[in-house]
């Protein structure tokens, strides 16, 4: 027999977008349903992104989840751009008048999330499979899916689609009420995790003719890196040797730093795009987080987009709740949208001007230094770059 259960709000996806959204609107009073596909394991340990913006910072300790994040995130108050051999730092404190970022692993963030959720005897469906949206359309959406082999349905008001790029949401919207902006690039990402503690203490964004590499951390024990590499290469074709190799060749000065090496414990390869659907919105079903966009790793903002988007949804919906009014939920797809193309263009920008693309040949490469030289040398252009990164306030 199916199991019935009525809430205001189903969540499909337990990644930030979601479980933040469920810690917003449990805040003011409203019920929901988070569904998700893996186990509470899995989502704990997926490792992601590692760099959250100031707003972010002050979203989750507004929404009284910040204890352990203030506790071991670790402050950045500046960061490093490095080219032909020098490194630049760019003082983001300074430039944006005491703004700063915090490095925490999403998967803390989520752990976080999940304990708070699960201390305040809110659900969280894991391991749900089949998951299927019906009447997005209508007044009384139903969310269907299976547990243990046994047919659940949830009735509810809304469906907040935040199951992440590969999710189900966004193919539940009919493909001509869409439409899709995408960019992919000729490179990806490999990132290994290394027990050792990091070789510098901020980030190491690396411009270098074999190929981009960036130095990031976890810890005071644990070093996270990344070089670019061939979006169709297998982790075979990258033994740790080979990692290390690449490592010390794109990151190291001509001042005799020394990158630190230590156990990789975890490998892994990224593949880079951009993408943004419009309208995030049909019907009752809203689209948040990566369902709705990507964005290239390289300016650090994938989660903390996800985290904007839902900050948007859930003032709509409080609103709808308490006065009825719709003025927000209509304008919800809009408000997102003007922020995610700004993080889309800043994105691509790091992007574009990090990395080696295969066919770029001497004149690229030499706008790439002229570029970083400007953004390095110009107060201008390094405020630019510093408050794009520490993230736009939210609207
Ligand atoms: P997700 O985290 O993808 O969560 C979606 C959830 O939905 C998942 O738990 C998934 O299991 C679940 N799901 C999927 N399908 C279904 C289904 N059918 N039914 C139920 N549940 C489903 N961003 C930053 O801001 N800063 C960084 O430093 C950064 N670095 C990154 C580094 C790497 C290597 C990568 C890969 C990404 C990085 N990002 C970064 C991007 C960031 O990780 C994502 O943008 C972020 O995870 C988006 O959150 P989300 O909740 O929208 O989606
Ligand atoms: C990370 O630490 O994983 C990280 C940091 C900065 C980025 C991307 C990823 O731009």
């Amino acid at each position: 027999m199916t199991r019935e259960q009525r809430t205001q709000v189903a969540i499909i996806g337990a990644g930030p977008a979601g479980l933040i959204l469920a810690r917003l609107l449990a805040l003011e009073g409203i019920h929901s349903i988070v569904i998700e596909r893996r186990d509470r394991a899995y989502v704990e340990h997926r490792l992601r992104a590692g760099v959250l913006e100031q707003t972010t910072v002050d979203l989750l300790r507004a929404a009284g989840v910040g204890g352990r994040m203030d506790r071991e995130g670790l402050v950045h108050e500046g960061l490093y751009l490095q080219f032909d051999g020098v490194r630049h730092r760019i003082d983001l404190r300074e430039l944006t008048g005491g703004r700063a970022i915090t490095v925490y692993g999403q998967h803390e963030v989520v752990k976080d999330l999940i304990a708070a959720r699960l201390a305040a005897g809110d659900e969280i469906v894991f391991e749900a499979s089949d998951v299927r949206l019906c009447d997005v359309d209508a007044d009384l959406p139903a969310i269907r899916f299976k547990v243990d082999g046994k047919e659940r349905t949830v009735h509810c008001d809304f469906v907040a689609g935040c199951d992440g790029f590969h999710g189900v949401c966004r193919p539940a919207i009919p493909p001509g009420a869409l439409h899709t902006y995408e960019r992919t690039y000729p490179f990806a990402w490999l990132g290994i995790l290394a027990q050792t503690p990091p070789s510098l203490d901020e980030l190491i964004y690396a411009h270098h003719e074999r190929g981009f590499a960036l130095h990031s951390m976890r810890s005071p024990q644990l070093t996270r890196l990344y070089v670019q590499c061939d979006p169709d290469d297998s982790l075979d074709a990258w033994p740790d040797a080979r990692v290390w190799e690449e490592l010390h060749l794109r990151l190291s000065t001509r001042d005799g730093w020394q990158l630190r090496e230590g156990p990789v414990v975890e490998k892994s390869i990224t593949q880079m795009r951009s993408f943004v659907v419009e309208p995030m919105q049909y019907g009752r079903l809203f689209l948040a987080g990566d369902a709705a966009h990507v964005v290239p790793p390289t300016g650090a903002k994938g989660l903390n987009l996800a985290a904007a988007d839902v900050k948007v949804l859930a003032e709509a919906l409080v609103d709808w709740y308490r006065s009825g009014r719709t003025a927000l939920l209509d304008a919800y797809s809009a408000t997102c949208l003007r922020r995610v193309w700004r993080v889309e263009h800043f994105s691509w920008w790091m992007t574009t001007m990090l990395h080696r693309a295969p066919g770029d040949d001497a004149f690229d490469h030499r706008l790439q230094l002229a570029q970083l030289r400007y953004v390095t040398g110009s107060r201008a252009a390094s405020t630019s770059l510093a408050e794009n990164y520490v993230g736009l306030e939210h609207v």
